[in-house]
């Protein structure tokens, strides 16, 4: 089968893999359909993600047809469509008794990381009775293909560990697919205020089409003055981190309200100051949070119900053997205003 393989820092291409088999009883084989490329791929690319070796065939997004599945499996049979989430949850062990599936002891982030992903013909998803989900009859399958990582992510990292909530103020600082799914997901809770700021202008129109009151280029240097005018001197309830990098942390410290939430999602690759001097006083909490899709079948409804509609975040298609091609666009965003690119198999 074709699949597109990390072949170490730098080096990347589409190879000839056989097609994968059944491990253990608990595996489905998956035929995929839709898959997408994730910010979290680039970083792989760039040789960022230690857990993930050369010869890795990369992607932990998409939906697909089940092909076969292991003796244990019993909530799919092929043929059934199905949501692939990025995170793999056996649903038995400790952490996922707690719906921290991100830390699942056989599972969590494994797909296109530490096990082969789904920008392939097929995958092989473990524990496929609790990491997939049916599809309901009629969806709209390029909309289920942010619902495997990206609106999880804004919601659970971002929304709820923000504790977004009617009438709050929030600032989403990162208008990447990210913080983009963040302020989709931010509407449900009905917040008076949801300030965007980025440094890519275009990025910024998309927010304001996206329901953001406010857009901040914070190129100048002065995004804190202009938040703290825009709220009363208070600054924000919820300050989200959805970038990762020092500077967009720091940013978050002089937003926050006393009594907020600064809520981060960015992978970080460095580390940041905390202004401890500054904020021990001010109430604040700080979250992380790796993405748990705890939230995909709530989310899944939303969708279903048109009260929030992801496949506004597709900005390119491709075709699998294109998949080089749709990387190229993706890596140039800045340059080409891609969102997500939907990769049909
Ligand atoms: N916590 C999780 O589970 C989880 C899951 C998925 C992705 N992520 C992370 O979320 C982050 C965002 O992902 P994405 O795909 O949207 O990334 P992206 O690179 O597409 O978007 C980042 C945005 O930040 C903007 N930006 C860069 N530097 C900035 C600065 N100094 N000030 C203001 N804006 C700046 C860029 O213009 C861009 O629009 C990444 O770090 C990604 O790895 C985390
Ligand atoms: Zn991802
Ligand atoms: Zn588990």
């Amino acid at each position: 089968m074709k699949a597109f393989v990390y072949q170490g820092p730098g080096l990347k291409a589409m190879e000839d893999r056989p097609k994968p088999e059944i491990q253990a009883p608990s595996d489905a084989i998956v035929k995929m359909v839709k898959t997408t490329i994730c910010g979290t791929d680039l970083h792989i690319l760039k040789g960022d993600v230690a857990t993930c070796a050369p010869g890795r065939i990369l992607g932990h997004e998409g939906v697909g047809i089940i092909d076969s599945v292991g003796s244990a499996v019993t909530a799919f049979r092929p043929g059934d469509r199905v949501l692939i989430s990025c995170i793999s949850s056996c649903s038995k062990c400790e952490y996922c008794r707690r719906g921290m599936f991100s830390h699942c002891t056989t599972g969590g982030w494994i797909l296109g990381n530490t096990i082969d992903g789904t920008q392939a013909e097929y995958v092989r998803t473990p524990h496929a009775d609790t990491s997939l989900y049916p599809i309901p009859e009629g969806a709209d399958e390029e909309a289920l293909v942010m619902l495997s990582d990206i609106l999880p992510t804004g919601f659970e990292c971002g929304v709820l560990n923000g504790k977004v909530a009617p009438g709050s103020t929030v600032a989403i600082v990162g208008a990447g697919p990210i913080g983009l799914a963040t302020l989709l997901t931010a509407q449900l809770y009905s917040p008076s205020e949801l300030i965007v700021i980025d440094l890519d202008d275009s990025r910024l129109a998309v927010a304001r089409k996206f329901g953001a009151t406010q857009t901040i280029n914070s190129g100048d240097g002065k995004a804190a003055e202009k938040v703290m005018a825009l709220t009363g001197k208070r600054g924000v309830d919820t300050a989200i981190e959805a970038v990762g990098v020092p500077a967009t942390f720091l940013l978050c410290q002089d937003l926050v309200a006393a009594g907020g939430v600064i809520a981060n999602i960015g992978v970080h690759g460095q580390k940041v100051d905390l202004h401890l001097e500054r904020l021990w006083s001010q109430n604040v909490a700080i979250t992380t949070r790796l993405v748990d899709t705890v939230t995909t079948p709530m989310l899944l409804k939303t969708v279903q119900s048109k009260k929030i509609d992801p496949t506004r975040l597709i900005t390119h298609r491709f075709k699998l053997d294109q998949i080089l091609e749709a990387y190229d666009t993706f890596g140039r965003a800045a340059e080409t205003q891609a969102l997500k690119v939907i990769i049909s198999v």
